[in-house]
């Protein structure tokens, strides 16, 4: 009987083990931005170039997984998400220094190619200054960093890479060359 029982709990654990290894993150998991055997990139603050924490779960969209893992932003060109990043460019005030289309205003334009911190030309040096901020006015706007009393105030990853696709809409680079 004994026997019996741990045989089924041996199959059990093997059973769950298999389905782990092929399930990846369709539960969910906290693993997603490892999906597909991917790993995360390594994100660095504009600041000083120290590394970003950022958990692989707020990357909870497939655009978003591939930008975890490649530094690549899949909405650029992308009409929808364009749209989209217009209306978040416009909640989150960044308007109000950078003006209705992004070509500067008390905050520099952000059409490119040349940037302040040249960095920005990139996608992903782009993502880290908008979610971590600058050490010159630009506050950091990624989610749990905008508002200390506020935990779930701020952007998500993905909401950053519709800005993004909006923001290079005006310029002549993509960010992902
Ligand atoms: C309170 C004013 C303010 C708001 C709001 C603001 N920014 Fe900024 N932003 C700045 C300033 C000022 C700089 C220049 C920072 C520096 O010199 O360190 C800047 C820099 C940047 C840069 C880097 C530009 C470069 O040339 O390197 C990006 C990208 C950017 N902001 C995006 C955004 C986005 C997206 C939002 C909204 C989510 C936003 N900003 C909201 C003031 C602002």
């Amino acid at each position: 009987m004994r026997q019996k029982n741990l045989l089924f709990i041996a199959m059990i654990l093997s059973f769950g083990i298999s389905a782990c290894g092929k399930g990846g993150d369709s539960a969910g998991g906290s693993k997603s931005a490892d999906a597909g055997g991917g790993k995360m990139i390594e994100f660095v603050a504009t600041q000083d170039e120290k590394p970003l924490q950022i958990k692989s779960e707020l990357f909870d969209t497939p655009q978003a997984k591939e930008f975890a893992a490649t530094g690549k932003n899949p909405y650029i060109g992308n009409q929808e998400a364009i749209e989209k990043g217009k209306k978040y460019f416009q909640m989150y005030s960044c308007t109000q220094c950078h003006g209705a289309n992004a070509q500067g205003q008390t905050g520099p334009s952000l059409h490119g190619p040349n940037f302040k911190y040249a960095k920005n030309a990139t996608n992903k040096g782009m993502f880290e200054t908008i979610w971590h901020g600058t050490n010159g006015g630009m506050g950091a706007k990624g989610i749990g960093l905008m508002s200390p009393e506020d935990p779930t105030a701020g952007l998500k990853p993905d909401e950053i890479l519709k800005i993004q696709a909006w923001i290079r809409s005006h310029g002549t680079t993509t960010g992902n060359e």
